[in-house]
């Protein structure tokens, strides 16, 4: 594996949970579960680890709790040759989070995610970190950030690409007042309906969104409309891309695979954005190819592979 580019993640790594009743399930009360699995999650994470895993040089910004949890995710990081020097450790704080408790039929009973470390990532505790940072090229910024955060990185960018990921609809919003700053943003339908006001259930309406965004000043943007495919607009051109032939498996992680797919192309010098286009279509179809979030056996040949039969028409 060379690596062969300087990208910075900020934002989201922890555990998710998924807990099952085993009878049925009674809110407030006492509810017999078992542990269906533990798996490493949070967008920021899952974006940098495909991109390690793609053979880029990645590093991680983040916070965890000065507990287990936070060693295994520094751990899990570590192992694969992420760079977890600008992870902070804060006291007295839980790592981040989500348990999902599931009833006894297998649907969500109740979702719960703890992601007050995450709030502690402010400007007091970025500042001292800031000219190690803006030596990464690439930085690629999650909504889990507090909203002065994102806004004081976006001011202090330098030279550096600020990519936005905005996680949900929930915490797109946090990239509101900055959006004249951001380099490249990659959203889906809801969160792209925070953004703009517009509801997007046709490709006139995508086109209407991605419009819209490009007025603020962002020069790359892209919205996911899940198996519909994804409309991009870039320099003059607005197109719209169907997904490629997929045997879907589980689609969980789809989004923050397409991310990794693209940027670990167009952060290398001279890639086109079509050509990263097709490798953001092609990282998001492996991964809803695979059980889980991550495709751990991604290679560079089995990614241009599927890219290859990437095509765009004008919209
Ligand atoms: N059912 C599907 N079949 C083929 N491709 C899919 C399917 N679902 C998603 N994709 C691919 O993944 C991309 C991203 O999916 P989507 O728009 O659902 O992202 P998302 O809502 O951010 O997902 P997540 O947050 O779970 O990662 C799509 O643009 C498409 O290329
Ligand atoms: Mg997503």
């Amino acid at each position: 594996m060379t690596p062969n580019t300087n990208i910075l993640c900020f934002g989201a790594a922890h555990f998710d949970r998924t807990l099952q009743c085993t009878e049925t399930f009674v809110p407030a009360a006492s509810n017999p579960v078992r542990t269906l699995h533990r798996k490493p999650g949070g967008v920021s994470r899952n974006i940098a680890v495909h991109l390690r895993l793609l053979g880029n040089n990645v590093a991680m910004l983040g916070a965890v709790g000065d507990d287990g949890d936070g060693d295994q995710v520094i751990e899990s990081l570590s192992d694969i040759g992420i760079d977890t020097r600008h992870v902070m450790k804060i006291k007295d704080v839980a790592t981040a989070g989500y348990t999902a408790l599931l009833d006894e039929t297998g649907e969500l009973a109740l979702g719960m995610m703890n992601a007050e470390v995450y709030d502690m990532l402010s400007i007091d505790r970025l500042q001292p970190h800031l000219a190690n940072l803006l030596a990464r090229p690439w930085w690629l910024i999650d909504a889990n950030l507090p909203t002065e955060s994102i806004q004081w990185l976006a001011e202090n960018k330098g030279t550096s690409k600020f990519c936005a990921a905005t996680v949900s609809p929930s915490k797109a919003g946090r990239f509101k007042n900055v959006l004249d700053k951001v380099d490249l943003l990659i959203a889906n339908r809801a969160e792209t309906r925070v953004l703009t006001g517009i509801d997007i259930t046709s490709l006139d309406q995508a086109k209407r969104a991605v419009e819209l965004l490009r007025s603020t000043g962002i020069p790359d943007v892209i919205i996911t409309l899940g198996a519909q495919g994804v409309v991009s607009s870039s320099g003059s051109k607005i197109a719209f891309w169907p997904p490629l032939p997929t045997k879907v498996k589980d689609v969980n992680g789809a989004g923050d695979a397409f991310y990794s797919g693209f940027l670990s192309a167009y952060a290398k010098p001279k890639t086109n954005f079509d050509t990263a286009m097709a490798s953001g279509l092609a990282m998001a179809s492996l991964t809803a190819e695979t059980e889980g979030t991550t495709v751990w056996d991604v290679s560079q040949e089995a990614l241009a592979t599927r890219a290859e039969h990437a095509e765009s028409t004008p919209l």
